[in-house]
C-alpha cells in the first residue's frame, strides 16, 4: 500500500511516499529554519504563508522522487492536530482538495502518533531490505520529546495510546530553545546546544550543578530548569536578576557558553532518563522503549538510552514519512477514512 504523507504542523513543509508503513520511497522536507533563525523563533502567520508557497511543489517532488503518479497512490494522510492553527490549515486544506480531486481516501493523523511511528520506518541505507528492519515490540513505552510536548505513552498495541506522564509546563524542546536564547545560541536551540556542548571545544557537563525538578509520578516539569540556568548565568557573570536576559550572552565567554550548554544538556537528559526508568518499573510488561520527536535527534540522549529505539536522526524532526507510517498502522487497525469535505483541524488536542 502506497501512502502519501503530508506534514505542515509547524515550520517544516513536508511530503513523502511510503510503502506499507516502512519503506520510504521519497521524503521531501522544506524547512523554514533560515527564516525563523533571524527572528529567534517561529512566527505563526509567516509559517502559514511559507507553507502555502511550497506545499504543492513539495508534494509534486515527493511523487516524482518516488517515481509514482497519482494512480499508484492508495491513500493520503495529513497532520490535522496538534500544531499551529494556520500551518495545520494549509496542509489539511491541500490534502482535502487533493483527496477530492484524485478520489483518494483521506486519513487525519495526530502529530505525536506520527513521531512515534517514525520508529517503524526503515532507517535510510542502514538495512539491505525492509525485512531486515527491527521494529519495536509491544507493549511499549514511547518517550515523546518535541518542541511542544514531553510525554510518556504506554502502547499495548498498534494505534493504542495511553498518556502515563506529561509535562506540567514547558516541553523539553522548548526548554532547549529558551536556554539557547539565554546563552546567545541560534534558533532552533536543541541542535545549537548540542553543538556548543560537544563541539570543537567541548563544555564541561559537571561545571554547573542544575536542579532536577521534584514532580510526582511520571510527569515532567522543565520551566524550573530554564530559570535555574538563567540564575546560574546571572551569578556567573555577576549581574542582578533585574539585568535584561537578552543582554546576558554578551557577558559570557565561549567556554562558559559551552559549559552551560553541556551542564544543561546533561541535566535535561538525566531528567528524561529518570522518568523512563520509573516508567519501566511501573510497567514491567514493557518489551521496548521508543523515543520520538525533535529532541530524539540529541546524541547525548541516544547515548543515555542505548537499549531504546530511536528514529534515524533525519527522521527525528517533522517529516511526511512518519505521517504515512502512522496512517498505515491506523488503516491496519481498522480506522476508516475521514470525510474530505468536513475534516477539521485541532491545534491543541491530546493524543488518543
Ligand atoms: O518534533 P519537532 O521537530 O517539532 C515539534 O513537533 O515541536 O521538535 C522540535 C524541537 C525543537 O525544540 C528543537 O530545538 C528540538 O526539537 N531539537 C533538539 C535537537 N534537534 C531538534 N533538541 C535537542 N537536541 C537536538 N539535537
Ligand atoms: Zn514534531
Amino acid at each position: 500500500m502506497l501512502i502519501l504523507g503530508i506534514e505542515t504542523s509547524c515550520d517544516e513543509t513536508a511530503a513523502a511516499v511510503v510503502r506499507d508503513g516502512q519503506e520510504i520511497l521519497s521524503n521531501v522536507v522544506v524547512s523554514q529554519i533560515d527564516i525563523f533563525a533571524e527572528y529567534g523563533g517561529v512566527i505563526p502567520e509567516v509559517a502559514a504563508r511559507s507553507h502555502l508557497e511550497v506545499v504543492l511543489p513539495v508534494i509534486d517532488k515527493a511523487l516524482a522522487d518516488a517515481g509514482v503518479g497519482w494512480a499508484e497512490i492508495d491513500a493520503i494522510a495529513v497532520t490535522h492536530a496538534p500544531g499551529l492553527l494556520g500551518s495545520l490549515l494549509i496542509g489539511t486544506l491541500t490534502a482535502r482538495t487533493l483527496a477530492i480531486l484524485h478520489d483518494k481516501p483521506l486519513y487525519a493523523v495526530h502529530h505525536l502518533k506520527s513521531h512515534v511511528y517514525a520508529n517503524w520506518l526503515c532507517h535510510d541505507g542502514s538495512q539491505n531490505s525492509v525485512s531486515d528492519c527491527h521494529t519495536p515490540q509491544f507493549p511499549l513505552l514511547a518517550l515523546v520529546v518535541s518542541g511542544g510536548h514531553t510525554q510518556i505513552l504506554y502502547m499495548p498495541g498498534h494505534n493504542s495510546f495511553q498518556i502515563v506522564g506529561t509535562t506540567h509546563d514547558d516541553a523539553v524542546g522548548e526548554c532547549f530553545d529558551k536556554v539557547a536564547k539565554i546563552l546567545g545560541l541560534p534558533y532552533p536551540g536543541g541542535p545549537a546546544i548540542a553543538k556548543a556542548a560537544g563541539g570543537e571545544f567541548p563544555g564541561d557537563p559537571r561545571k554547573y550543578r542544575l536542579p532536577h525538578p521534584k514532580v510526582a509520578g511520571l510527569d515532567f516539569s522543565f520551566s524550573g530548569l530554564k530559570t535555574a540556568v538563567l540564575r546560574a548565568v546571572q551569578k556567573e557573570v555577576g549581574v542582578p536578576i533585574s539585568y535584561p536576559s537578552h543582554k546576558l550572552a554578551e557577558l559570557l565567554t565561549p567556554q562558559q557558553v559551552a559549559d552551560f550548554a553541556a551542564s544543561f544538556q546533561k541535566t535535561a537528559v538525566e531528567i528524561l532518563c529518570e522518568k523512563v526508568s520509573a516508567a519501566l518499573c511501573e510497567y514491567p510488561d514493557v518489551q521496548s522503549v521508543v523515543v520520538a520527536g525533535g529532541v530524539s535527534a540529541n546524541k547525548a540522549l541516544r547515548e543515555a538510552l542505548p537499549e531504546a529505539y530511536f528514529p534515524a536522526p533525519s527522521l527525528s524532526g517533522d517529516n511526511g514519512a512518519m505521517v504515512a507510517a502512522a496512517c498505515y498502522y491506523e488503516i491496519m487497525s481498522g480506522v476508516k477514512p475521514t470525510n474530505p469535505y468536513t475534516l477539521n483541524i485541532y491545534p491543541r488536542v491530546a493524543i488518543s
